[in-house]
């Protein structure tokens, strides 16, 4: 018996009006059909790319059991909140900061690295919201960020080859036949650390941490460097106008307002037994929804039309996430638009753009243009990382600070060129100060990478980098709903 979410009235918000695509305008409820019969476990009778291949049968069943005898980790109400701020983000109105590592780990967990993260997600978005005057959507890649694709089924050190580490939900990270070996039992692990993580974000964003008075304290930490100046001038801004707002009396419902923030958590939902497991039917719509996260995505390398991983999240209610790589045709990208949001609904479907600096402008405008013809309504956003990874001179994958900057800047200017909105950006990033993407103002060099290289999978924009690019994004940004047609609408 799947257990029902409860859910207080408060956190019920109104749905936007699905507008149906144009080629489905006149097949009344093609949605509402669609779905109708769809289960969790229909994902199980499609081809499965990049999941494991548990060899212990019962003992996933077990654990499966024991995870969906569990509370789910988020609440539907939650996420129709999130679905509604997108709605916001795809209209222009607000703007999309999703950002966290690549993979989380079991062994970095602890409430400092969480503290920091959040830490600089809220500074990023304070930066934003300040420099382009817009409301910030904050999404962590947090709380469920466990399992990851990779470009090959096995490596090979020094001529001994093993099956490749998939993150620390499916298996281990040492280079041992043993670790590598796929453990159902690391799911109760996930979400055990999924659920005090997401315990603490919500005390640090409902519990006073985040309260804009504070704005100063969250500098803590920093050292005397160019973006520490420049936070810290505006630091002192935002207070003055507290201050001066709270003198002339603009009080109660405005401080109430800036005490507390919303702050979501999303993954990628790459093992679908988990998130099978933890799927629930939301007791007000009598619909599905993934407990696992906030918002789920679907990766560049599970994106197939008719596989596992689409048939999973077109079941469930949340916010969509897909990842858009240079590979994507214009065909599949209207086959996904139909199937993961049938009803067109606003701020159901985030489509994340990764094509790599240089190669925006090749690929972003057709898909735009395949968005347009279907009248879709989309999110767009830039995740600036994952097509710039190169191998440095040392031997370490890593990330040119520049090349993740020019991609954002091509983004934009892509949009601009067609008069469509840039909702947001997507970067991998930590509050610790990693050394693991080259460049930014204090200039971390190739030598400079084995130093505190300390990420589980991809290479991650350290505190100071990712508020350095907070700063040009939100240049971009004001210039974009300044100059920007979009800007006009
Ligand atoms: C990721 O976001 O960590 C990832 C693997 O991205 P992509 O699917 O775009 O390669
Ligand atoms: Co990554």
């Amino acid at each position: 018996m799947v257990p029902k979410l409860a859910e207080s009235g408060d956190l019920m918000v109104a749905q936007p009006a699905a507008v149906p695509y144009k080629h489905q305008r006149d097949t009344a409820n093609f949605g509402a059909k669609t779905m109708a019969n769809w289960q969790k476990s229909d994902w199980r009778n499609k081809p499965r790319v990049q999941m494991p291949d548990y060899t212990d049968a019962a003992a996933l069943g077990a654990t499966e059991a024991q995870l969906a005898k569990y509370p789910p980790l988020v609440f539907a109400g939650e996420a129709r909140n999130l679905k509604q701020k997108l709605a916001a983000v795809s209209r222009g109105e607000a703007f999309l900061l999703q950002g966290g590592d690549c993979a989380e780990s079991f062994a970095e967990f602890s409430a400092d690295t969480i503290r920091d993260t959040f830490k600089v997600m809220l500074q990023m978005a304070m930066v934003l919201t300040y420099g382009a005057k817009v409301p910030v959507v904050k999404v962590g890649r947090m709380a469920g960020q466990f399992a990851k694709p990779r470009s090959a089924p096995t490596e090979t050190v020094n001529g001994v080859e093993l099956p490749s580490y998939r993150g620390d939900i499916i298996n281990g990270f040492d280079f041992t036949e043993a670790a590598r070996v796929p453990d159902p039992a690391r799911m109760l692990q996930a979400y055990t650390q999924a659920a005090a993580s997401l315990n603490l974000l919500r005390a640090f964003s409902k519990g006073g941490f985040a309260d804009m008075h504070r704005v100063h304290s969250w500098t803590l930490g920093f050292t005397d460097r160019d973006e520490a100046e420049k936070y810290r001038d505006m630091a002192n801004r935002i207070s003055d106008t507290l201050d001066f707002m709270s003198a002339v009396g603009i009080n109660d419902d405005t401080t109430n307002n800036v005490s507390t923030v919303d702050f979501f958590t999303s993954h990628e939902a790459l093992l679908l037994e988990y998130e099978e497991a933890l799927c629930r039917i939301d007791s007000t719509s009598g619909l599905p929804v993934a407990g696992s996260g906030h918002m789920i995505w679907i990766g560049d390398r599970t994106r197939q039309p008719d596989g596992a991983h689409v048939e999973f999240c077109k079941g469930v209610q949340n916010p969509i996430g897909l990842k858009c790589g240079p590979s994507i045709s214009s065909d599949d990208l209207k086959v996904l638009m139909a199937k993961l949001n049938p009803e067109n609904e606003a701020g159901r479907l985030t489509l994340i753009a990764r094509f790599g600096a240089g190669n925006v402008g090749e690929h972003l405008p057709r898909l735009i243009r395949t968005v347009q013809e279907e009248g879709a309504n989309v999110v767009w956003t830039c995740d600036a990382m994952h097509g710039n990874t190169i191998k440095s001179s040392s031997g370490y994958k890593t990330r040119p600070f520049e090349s993740v900057l020019r991609e954002v800047q091509e983004f934009f200017g892509v949009h601009k060129a067609e008069g469509t909105i840039p909702g947001g950006v997507h970067f991998e990033m930590t509050g610790k100060d990693v050394t693991e993407c080259t460049g930014g103002v204090r200039a971390v060099s190739d030598e400079d990478l084995s130093d505190r290289y300390h990420t589980a999978c991809d290479p991650r924009l350290n505190a100071s980098q990712a508020l350095e690019l907070a700063f040009l994004v939100a240049e971009e940004l004001s210039d974009h709903r300044k100059t920007g047609r979009a800007a006009a609408v």
